[in-house]
């Protein structure tokens, strides 16, 4: 670890070595290595990812997403996968796209992470009005519920959105389900790789893409990069690929 890194870690791992009465930091390696203490391990991965996410982040993949991707779109099911979807801001953004593009046809979209408390979190759908900086008015009318009383500053998404938004933790360093197999037609991978190191990023892509269908779309941050990481995607634009 970077010396800055070390920095970092201590101090979020701080108050937890102190909450288990622990002296030192190897003593609180050996507590979560210990099979018995999975719930502090989660714990620590809880306190030691960063889940920094709001709505339609990067805009320009939604406005792709609407217009050269939906508007030619044939098939039964859509499907998308928001891959390290955080607190669940991702998934709902692209809920709203979906919603008001395809109508009455169905689709269905999978958030996943693998943090536990950002997933609660988007599993309630609700958010600081405060920070709906750039959710479109039309997208906060239809989709969007205004808090009251204790919930003034607050909204909730709908449940006709939140119905056809899953979440479930998944750790990417892991194989996949067997039916997550080119299952979705979309996939958001996007400020989850800036995380890894090379080896770990090729290793990470290679199993996330195989849960796409061929021809479908794989969206990454713009300020990441595929360069030699994958053979199976051709790039369509920066930061937009699609699978072989
Ligand atoms: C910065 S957020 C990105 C959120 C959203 N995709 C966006 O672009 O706004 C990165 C997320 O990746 C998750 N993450 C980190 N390592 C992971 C792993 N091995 N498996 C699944 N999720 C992971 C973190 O918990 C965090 O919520």
């Amino acid at each position: 670890m970077s010396p800055g890194k070390q920095v970092m870690v201590a101090s979020r791992l701080a108050k937890r070595v102190q909450y288990n009465e622990l002296s030192n930091y190897k003593d609180y390696y050996h507590l979560i290595t210990h099979p018995q203490h999975a719930e502090e391990f989660q714990i620590m991965v809880n306190i030691l990812t960063t889940n920094e996410t709001y709505f339609f982040r990067e805009p320009k993949h939604f406005e792709y997403l609407e217009e050269q991707i939906l508007n030619t779109w044939k098939g039964s099911v859509f499907r998308v996968w928001s891959a390290a979807s955080s607190t669940g801001e991702e998934a709902y953004s692209i809920a709203m796209v979906l919603a008001e593009k395809l109508g009455s046809r169905p689709w269905e979209i999978l958030g996943s992470d693998l943090s536990t408390r950002v997933l609660e979190i988007a599993s309630e759908g609700v958010y600081l009005m405060d920070r709906l900086e750039y959710l479109e008015q039309k997208y906060l009318t239809k989709y969007c519920l205004r808090g009251v009383r204790s919930q003034v500053g607050m909204m909730r998404v709908v449940d006709k959105l939140k119905d056809q938004v899953k979440f479930s933790q998944i750790n990417l360093m892991q194989n996949l389900p067997y039916d997550m197999l080119q299952h979705y037609d979309v996939i958001f991978l996007r400020n989850v790789l800036i995380y890894f190191d090379n080896e770990t990023k090729k290793a990470v892509v290679e199993r996330v893409i195989k849960a796409l269908k061929p021809g479908g779309h794989f969206f990454i941050s713009h300020s990441e990069s595929l360069h030699r990481v994958t053979d199976q995607l051709d790039m369509v634009k920066p930061s937009i690929y699609r699978k072989r």
